[in-house]
Formats: structure tokens, C-alpha cells, sequence
């Protein structure tokens, strides 16, 4: 076996192929008619796909393990058992109407990286270790990133556990279902000492296509808040009941949402708001909405505007909720994370090596790396998609791109466990 700074040999041993082959196979697995896939976090079919990474990760003879909130972890071993791995992967759960690439791309590029270094003969003095963290999407369970957070200690076991879906199962029992089909799988704890970690993904946003490149190299993701907010009226007869006896709780949702979208949206479009859930209950067309709910999404680059715009949500709600009740809950918050200087030397480095132009970007998306740049060195690849378009059945990529992403990671990933 090769050791040393043999990375060459890891980038050149990619093969393009069989990434291609495996990312439409895993593709396969919650198909939609309309060419996206639906893989809700800890499903049938997210067991389906993590049997599907962990067969493939058996087959090269790596060891495959997962911990208390199912993150799913192969590890190819290094020349220490004892120093801390490097850490590569992304999340197998997709949105409702996802496409075939967002998360997916980030596990099967790290297979691809650890099979290539099979291939290529290379032995690292850290262990390599892909991770498909549990339940990124947060579009069935909230929070989102629910794998890593735990994982980086930032949100409790059993506060994840007792998350409920619409359906009212709770994560605890949906992850039981998907770890019996794997039940001679190792558990085992639920925090471990991490290297770096590198998380290769999709742009999900256009500059790196109208640009003309095949890479960037991350430098940090936006912060983001989200919000549940109940608006609590009393349901009535839609004909008999005149206006000033009304209190009509989807009347007053619109008016909290037409302020909150006054007060939020900046001219200069830097801030994001979105409201991607609204319930109205009973939801009888002749009766007097009595409850809305509704979700709040908000992002933004800077630290102290999120503090600031975020702490008006419930104010602005209050004011606007005429005769209903309102409450607004947050139901998670991440910081503006900046990326680690020396992994993006490093990615960089790489990229220089393989002879891949690139850019810096922010991620206007967030990823698991940003929980896992609170406990370790982290970094991020992108790759160009299709118009910029994700969170979407059109979601799509290059197979040469793909390929570019993975050649460089896999670089990184040798001199990072070196
Ligand atoms: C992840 O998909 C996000 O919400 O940015
Ligand atoms: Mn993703
Ligand atoms: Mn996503």
C-alpha cells in the first residue's frame, strides 16, 4: 500500500460511472412519477436507502455502524484505530417533492471517495469515515439537521426522539421501524472526537452554472430561524355570523402575514421569508376558520439583522392578530456559521491539484457541516445543478461535475487524514 501524499492516485481512481450509477440507483428508492424522489426522513424508503449505502459500503469491506439517532457511519480504517477520523457525508431524506441530488450527492461522493482510495491503494493515518446523518430536511420531523445537532451535542436525545410528524408518530418510533430492518447493525455512542468534517452538495442556487464553473469551495452558511405560529379564533356559521361577531383565524393570519412580509422583506432581497406550511382547521368551506398554523422560515447572512428581524416575529404577530389569539413558538435557530480556514486551504489545495477552477460561495442553504463546524475544522464542496433549481422533482446535475466534486474531495480527504 501506497501512504503518504498519494491523493493523486484517490482523485484519478474516481470513476464517473459508477457514481452516476449508484446517485440513480439511491434515486430509485421513493421514486416520484415526476422524476424527483420522496424519501421522508426515517421512512420505509430512508431505511430502504441506508440498507442500500450500507450494502455498498459491506461490499468494499468497510464497517458500518449507527448511533442512538440513526445517523448511519462506514469507516475505512487508518494506520491509528485511535486518532480522530475525517468525516465526509450528507443526508439521505429528501424534501416532499425533492429532486435526486440534494443530500444524496454528499453520501454517494463520499463512497465514491473511500472506494477510490481502495482502488487507488492508498492508506491514510486517520480513519476516513462517511456519515448519511438522519433527517436533515426537517420537512417530517422539526428541527431539521436533527442527526447532526445531536450528534455535535446541540440538541438533546430525547428532545429529537420526541419529535412528532403530522401523523402524530413520534421520531423515537420511526427510527425503532427503520433500525429493526437492520438488526445486526453496531450501535454506538452517540458523540465520537471528529477530525474535519467536508460535506460535498449541490449549489442549490445558480452562480456556479451562469458562471461557468465546476466547483466552489464554501465559506460559510446563512443563519436561519424558524417559527410555528397558532392563530386561535372560534368557528362559526359562514352564512348566520355577521363580521363584528366573527373571529376568523384565517382572517387574521393573512393580516400577520401581510405585516410580518411588510416589515421583513428588504428591498435589497438579502433577507429570506417563507412560509411553507399553513393549516386551516376545521377547514370546512362553510364554517368560520377557528385555528390556523403556520410555519416561518428566516434567513439571513448576518448575526445581529437575524436577532433583529427574528425577534420582531412575535411582536408583529400580536399586533396584527386583530381579535384571535396568537402565540409564536421557535422551533430552532442556527447562527451564520463561517467555515474553517484550514479545511478550505485545503479543499482549495485540492482542487489546484486536480487542475478544477473554482470560486468561493456562501451557502444560502443549510447543511449539517453547520453543526459540525461548532465541534470540529469544516468545510463544503458545491457542485452545479440545472438552473439553480433543488428542493424540486427537476433537480439535476452533470455526471461530470459530479465526478469533479467527488476527485476533489477525495484529494481533501487523503491530506485531511494524513
Ligand atoms: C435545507 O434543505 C435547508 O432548509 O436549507
Ligand atoms: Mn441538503
Ligand atoms: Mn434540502
Amino acid at each position: 500500500m501506497a501512504d503518504g501524499h498519494t491523493e493523486q492516485g484517490a482523485a484519478a481512481a474516481v470513476d464517473e460511472g459508477r457514481l452516476w450509477g449508484r446517485l440513480m440507483a439511491l434515486a430509485a428508492v421513493g421514486a416520484r412519477p415526476d422524476g424527483g424522489v420522496d424519501r421522508p426522513a426515517l421512512s420505509m424508503q430512508d431505511a430502504q436507502a441506508r440498507s442500500l449505502v450500507a450494502g455498498w459500503a459491506r461490499d468494499l469491506g468497510f464497517a458500518v455502524a449507527t448511533d442512538p439517532i440513526g445517523n448511519l457511519f462506514v469507516r475505512r480504517a487508518g494506520r491509528d484505530p485511535d486518532a480522530a477520523p475525517v468525516l465526509t457525508g450528507s443526508h439521505l431524506d429528501t424534501q416532499p417533492m425533492g429532486g435526486r441530488f440534494d443530500g444524496a450527492y454528499g453520501v454517494i461522493a463520499g463512497l465514491e471517495a473511500l472506494h477510490a482510495m481502495n482502488d487507488a491503494g492508498i492508506s491514510t493515518r486517520r480513519p476516513v469515515e462517511l456519515v448519511a446523518w438522519t433527517n436533515e430536511e426537517g420537512a417530517r420531523f422539526q428541527p431539521g439537521c436533527m442527526g447532526s445537532a445531536v450528534f455535535t451535542g446541540a440538541l438533546a436525545l430525547e428532545t429529537a426522539l420526541a419529535a412528532v410528524d403530522r401523523d402524530g408518530m413520534t421520531a423515537r418510533e420511526a427510527l425503532a421501524a427503520v433500525l429493526a430492518g437492520e438488526p445486526e447493525m453496531a450501535i454506538r455512542p452517540a458523540d465520537a472526537a471528529v477530525h474535519a468534517y467536508v460535506e460535498a452538495h449541490i449549489e442549490q442556487g445558480p452562480v456556479l452554472e451562469e458562471e461557468g464553473l465546476p466547483l466552489g469551495i464554501v465559506t460559510g452558511i446563512q443563519g436561519c430561524r424558524w417559527f410555528a405560529v397558532e392563530v386561535t379564533g372560534e368557528a362559526a356559521h359562514a352564512g348566520t355570523t355577521p363580521r363584528a361577531r366573527r373571529r376568523d383565524a384565517f382572517m387574521a393570519a393573512h393580516a400577520i402575514v401581510a405585516e410580518l412580509r411588510r416589515a421583513l422583506e428588504d428591498e435589497a432581497d438579502v433577507t429570506r421569508f417563507t412560509i411553507g406550511r399553513f393549516e386551516v382547521e376545521p377547514g370546512s368551506p362553510n364554517t368560520v376558520p377557528a385555528r390556523v398554523f403556520f410555519t416561518i422560515d428566516l434567513r439571513h447572512p448576518d448575526a445581529a439583522r437575524l436577532t433583529d428581524l427574528g425577534d420582531r416575529v412575535a411582536p408583529l404577530a400580536g399586533s396584527a392578530a386583530g381579535g384571535c389569539a396568537v402565540t409564536v413558538t421557535q422551533t430552532s435557530a442556527s447562527a451564520p456559521v463561517v467555515f474553517a480556514d484550514p479545511v478550505l486551504r485545503v479543499l482549495r489545495d485540492a482542487a489546484v491539484r486536480c487542475g478544477v477552477p473554482f470560486r468561493d460561495l456562501p451557502s444560502g442553504a443549510g447543511h449539517d457541516a453547520g453543526y459540525l463546524a461548532a465541534m470540529a475544522p469544516t468545510g463544503m464542496l458545491f457542485v452545479p445543478c440545472a438552473g439553480g433549481v433543488s428542493h424540486h422533482p427537476a433537480e439535476s446535475a452533470a455526471p461530470a461535475d459530479l465526478a469533479t466534486g467527488a476527485r476533489v474531495l477525495a484529494e481533501g480527504l487523503v491530506r485531511l487524514a494524513e
